[in-house]
């Protein structure tokens, strides 16, 4: 899941390469290069680390040239040093590579017994040399570039300059994505259409198997048979200005606080107040036959459809298997006819995500995605489209596409069971009414925030953090411990209130924090039995709730929520568990938008 771009232009490609690959990092971190061709000659600058590293270097040395290619990696194989950064380069070609060559061990064989010496450790120092070797071989540069992607195996996505060849540019496509940009007298290459933001918004997205010949003059598409192709020009509406942290210290923090106004956009544009009702957009099957719903996704996105999932079965009595996309298809899921597969992601990007995705859509299911990202793989290839209007989300942890997700899956709840026939229309608006409540409860929590910066700050430094929940709040709970871990790297887990008893509260002593999460609802009094056991072997409790006689002796800390409804509580109760997350990382200093070995979009399996 590492950033590419590629710039054939008119002017010098370094620092335009650089600029775009700052709207890259969020696909990585761990190192950065470019590779450019100056008078014919390859040169490179690469540097461990952030980007601003690579930004440092080139300040020193900087690169000449108006072609050129670069890269933001995060490791896969071999560590994150400059000796494994991209481009890797032989005596011919430069090239840059996201994803993965499964078959590089046998390729570096093949390559190591001609006698080939490898810098690194990296399977795309396999693909540089394989194509010098075709190169050598008196192969044309086309010829050797298709006869390269011929033996290799895996996901990835390439981008290539070649010595002496400064009109010259090839990128191809397996699994991971690749966006030609068409510019003027100059043309371009890139990971996704936010690589491309400041170059071009006239895009052709190549298709699996696609690889392509650029020059400044032309683009030529080819298929994996080699046969040449033409592919649709789309035009992106992706914004060319960079999205600022404004007064926030950090875009999580920023993200966080943006709550109440993205999720008010989002639900804008599903709900319809003055009739009562939600509007989906069009789908090519009719919803009220849908026989079950499958919900496949990662991470955080995962638990907003284990949440969806107690909406669609309590409001529209639909059956729902919810799966983490990396093993969905591995356990041989079986599909009912006319059964409807949704996928949640922010980045439409993820790897196992959109393998699930395919894995259904072979199978005949009927395909849905929950994207952020327009022009992603998985909006296109989806059969309806549900955006969550989030927009960018630049904190690797996932905080606003979180409640956004959840707002628009409500809506589909809503929605589905009008469908089935399983709510009126006054019971429609009621739902409605409550869900348009959301916001103005967000702001409020998050009008509090100092009372968890307190909080947050007596839990920074435990070495163990539970968060508890039942029903519909636990998997806000195993949220709230994925944020934890994520950006302040102490240990959390998330568990159903009632399971603690089963293993878990051996765990418990006057060291661990556990955080409650226990709206008032049907299940508060068994979250506060659970809370009281955990109390009485000297957990140290922190309850979120909104009933105020839940609050027990001995308890160590407890916010205040505001009372919302069963479809925006979940929504509210995300808040609290980001903040203590957001202020325990900022407590710690770690860096809370880019945490260690972590990347935004995860394009790898
Ligand atoms: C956690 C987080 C990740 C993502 C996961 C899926 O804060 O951001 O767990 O939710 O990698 O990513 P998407 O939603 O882009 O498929």
């Amino acid at each position: 899941m590492c950033g590419i771009v590629g710039i054939l232009g008119k002017s010098a490609a370094a620092p335009r390469i650089l600029e775009s690959l700052k709207r890259l990092e969020y696909r990585g971190y761990d190192s950065a290069g470019i590779a450019t061709l100056d008078g014919g000659e390859l040169t490179r600058c690469r540097a461990p680390g952030k980007l601003e590293n690579l930004s440092a270097k080139l300040g020193q040395t900087p690169l000449a040239g108006n072609s050129g290619i670069g890269h933001t990696r995060w490791a896969t194989h071999g560590e994150p040093t400059e000796a494994n950064a991209h481009p890797h380069m032989t005596d011919r070609i430069a090239i840059v590579h996201n994803g993965i060559i499964e078959n590089f061990r046998s390729l570096k064989a093949e390559l190591l017994d001609t006698g080939t010496k490898f810098e690194g450790e990296t399977d795309t120092e396999v693909v540089a040399h394989l194509l010098t070797r075709y190169l050598s071989e008196g192969l044309a540069p086309k010829d050797a570039f298709h006869k390269t992607l011929g033996r290799l195996e895996g996901a990835f996505a390439l981008c290539v300059l070649i010595k002496g060849e400064q009109n010259m540019m090839f990128g191809a496509r397996e699994g991971s994505p690749l966006v030609v940009g068409l510019g003027d007298g100059e043309n371009y290459l890139g990971s996704d259409a936010m690589a491309l933001a400041s170059l071009s918004n006239r895009l052709i997205y190549l298709e699996e198997g696609d690889w392509a010949q650029l020059s400044r003059e032309a683009v030529q598409v080819y298929d994996a048979a080699g046969k040449a192709v033409t592919r649709p020009i789309t035009i992106s509406q992706v914004a060319a200005t960079m999205v600022d942290k404004g007064n926030h210290r950090h875009f999580m923090q920023k993200e966080i606080f943006e709550q109440p106004t993205v999720v008010a956009q989002a639900l804008g544009r599903y709900l319809d107040p003055n009739k009562g009702k939600v509007r989906l957009p069009d789908m090519p099957f009719e919803l009220a036959t849908v026989p079950k719903i499958t919900l496949v996704a990662c991470g955080t996105s995962y638990y907003a459809a284990l949440v969806a999932r107690y909406w669609i079965e309590k409001i529209a009595r639909v059956p729902v298997d919810v799966d983490i996309a990396s093993e969905y298809r591995y356990r041989d899921p079986v599909y009912v006819d006319g059964g409807l597969a949704l996928f949640i992601s922010q980045s439409g990007e993820t790897a196992d995500t959109l393998a699930a995705l395919r894995h259904a859509k072979a199978a005949g299911q009927h395909i849905g995605v929950l994207v952020n990202v327009m022009g992603s793989t998985m909006a296109r290839e989806a059969d309806v489209i549900l955006p969550i209007h989030a927009g960018p989300e630049i904190g690797v942890a996932s905080t606003k596409a979180f409640t956004c997700q959840l707002s628009v899956l409500a809506a589909f709840a809503i929605n589905l069971a009008a469908a089935k026939g399983q709510i009126n229309d006054e019971q429609e608006d009621a739902y409605v009414s409550e869900l348009e409540t959301a916001p103005k409860l967000m702001a409020q929590v998050l009008h509090h925030d100092e009372k968890l910066q307190d909080i947050a700050r007596s839990i920074a430094h435990a070495r163990d953090v539970l968060f508890v929940g039942r029903g519909i709040h636990f998997p806000i709970a195993m949220e709230g411990a994925l944020k934890l871990k994520e950006i302040s790297y102490i240990h959390a887990e998330g568990y159903a209130a009632g399971e603690l008893k089963h293993g878990p509260i051996a765990l418990i002593d006057e060291n661990v924090p556990v955080i409650g999460i226990a709206p008032n609802d049907d299940l508060i009094d068994k979250t506060v039995s659970n809370l009281q056991e955990i109390m009485a072997r000297q957990g140290k409790v922190i309850l979120l709730s909104d009933n105020a006689e839940s609050e027990a002796e001995g308890m160590f800390a407890r916010f205040e929520m505001p009372t919302a409804g069963e479809l925006v509580a979940p929504i509210i109760y995300a808040i609290p568990v980001q903040l203590l997350a957001y202020y325990a990382a900022v407590e710690k200093g770690t860096d809370v938008d880019q945490p260690r070995n972590l990347a935004k979009s995860v394009t790898v399996e």
